[in-house]
């Protein structure tokens, strides 16, 4: 088996995660980390017997690479991207997929020129049990689909004094809690129906007008503030209230929130069905509970033997050894570089969210924007309220 090579672009809070999963997978090596804070990425370039860069063009230029893993902040997720892809490398890049829905469209029509295989990393729909409600509804075994619910709700910025690059349009776009953890809630359940979402309306709260600002250079999370800086104005949403109408006319309603005291990374998700309810919870990830109308409820844990036998493939430990968020990335992953091993990319039929799924999200999240400025229901591809 020839062994990727890979590089990875962004040492932070997610970077690092995507070091570790990369290490679990057998022929796959870490060669080249690049980050402007190169004492950073030095150290753990060295840890992994790896090359460290301030720069992305320096670590094209000079290394051999069969992938790169964007986990750089938002701003920067279109360069990179369209860099690694007209160098031919096959791209991993982090969610959002780009700042906004012109640049998505742009790496759609990059990846025309030069087809790579290119995966975002919209990683829920990676877990095991989310992979089974995808495929209980792909062989028709759900009936109808009537509702979806769903909310992801974090407490990470509840204080006025919590910042984030994020909190910057310019580093992290137009809309935060909507891209940042919104884009999930689309994605899964997009993937679970296997429909795409064409209408919202969507409101937006800012909770606190005017934040402080902080040096903080430890990366998302990280609990030192560093130097205070002033103050800013919050123009992007810490919270939003979403409808939204999926192609074929099933109607879902989410919520998002990065000020919901005590939910540290709580994302649950219930699909209603004609024959029964599916729901997912994040933090209780080896579990799906199904709810009947007329039998006793069930819970079904995750164990291969349990699963759909497609999804049975993303999960590797027995029943009663849970598997954790770490474990989902590396699933993802694997997936991902197994579509590069067996050419399945190609094919267009892949486990992973895609650029052009990524792009189509990109697009849900400026139809949010528009439908909060408006007042009403906003067409997904066309803008048009
Ligand atoms: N899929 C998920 O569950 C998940 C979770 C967290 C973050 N993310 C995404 O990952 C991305 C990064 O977020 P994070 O939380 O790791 O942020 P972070 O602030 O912790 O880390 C970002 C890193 O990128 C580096 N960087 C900045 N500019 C760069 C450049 N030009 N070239 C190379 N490196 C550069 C920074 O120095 C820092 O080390 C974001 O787009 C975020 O939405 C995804």
């Amino acid at each position: 088996m020839k062994e990727l090579k890979i590089g990875v672009v962004g040492t932070g809070f997610i970077g690092g995660r995507h070091m570790d999963a990369i290490g679990r997978i057998p022929g796959a090596k870490v060669v080249a980390v690049a980050d402007p804070f190169i004492e950073k990425a030095r150290g753990i370039a060295e840890g992994l017997g790896a090359n460290a860069y301030s720069s992305v063009d320096e670590m094209l230029e000079k290394e051999e690479l069969d992938v790169v893993h964007n986990c750089t902040p938002t701003n920067m997720h279109y360069e990179v991207d369209a860099k690694a892809i007209k160098a031919g490398k096959h791209l991993y890049c982090e969610k959002p997929l780009s700042l906004d829905a012109k640049e998505g469209e742009a790496l759609v029509a990059l990846l025309k020129e030069h087809p790579v295989a290119n995966g975002v990393n919209l990683n829920y729909r990676m877990n095991a049990l989310v992979q089974d409600m995808h495929e209980q509804v792909q062989k028709k075994k759900t009936g109808r689909s009537f509702l979806v619910t769903g909310s992801y709700v974090q407490d990470w910025m509840m204080n006025k004094d919590d910042y984030d690059w994020r909190l910057d349009p310019k580093n992290g776009g137009a809309s935060r809690a909507i891209a940042d953890i919104g884009s999930h809630l689309f994605d899964t359940s997009q993937y679970v129906l296997g429909k795409k979402i064409t209408a919202v309306n969507a409101h937006l709260m800012v909770m606190h007008p005017v934040r402080l600002r902080y040096e903080k250079t430890g990366g998302t999370f990280a609990k030192a503030k560093g130097k205070l800086l002033g103050e800013i104005r919050v123009v992007n949403e810490d919270a939003a209230s979403i409808m939204a109408r999926f192609e074929d006319g099933t109607e879902a309603l989410f919520q998002v929130s990065q000020i919901s005291a005590g939910h540290k990374n709580d994302m649950r998700i219930r699909f209603d069905f004609e024959t029964c309810s599916l729901e997912w919870r994040q933090e209780e990830n080896n579990l799906l509970y199904i709810g009947h109308r007329d039998e006793p409820n069930q819970i079904k844990h995750r164990e291969a033997g349990a699963l759909e036998a497609e999804a049975a493939a993303f999960t590797d430990l027995p029943a009663g050894h849970p598997e954790g968020w770490n474990d989902v990335l590396y699933q993802a992953i694997r997936a991902f570089y197994e579509s590069i091993r067996t050419g399945s990319y190609k094919k267009g039929k892949v486990p992973y969210a895609t650029v052009a799924e990524g792009a189509w999200i990109m697009k849900i999240i400026e139809a949010c924007l528009a439908s909060d400025a408006c007042g009403r229901w906003v067409d997904v591809q066309t803008g048009i309220s």
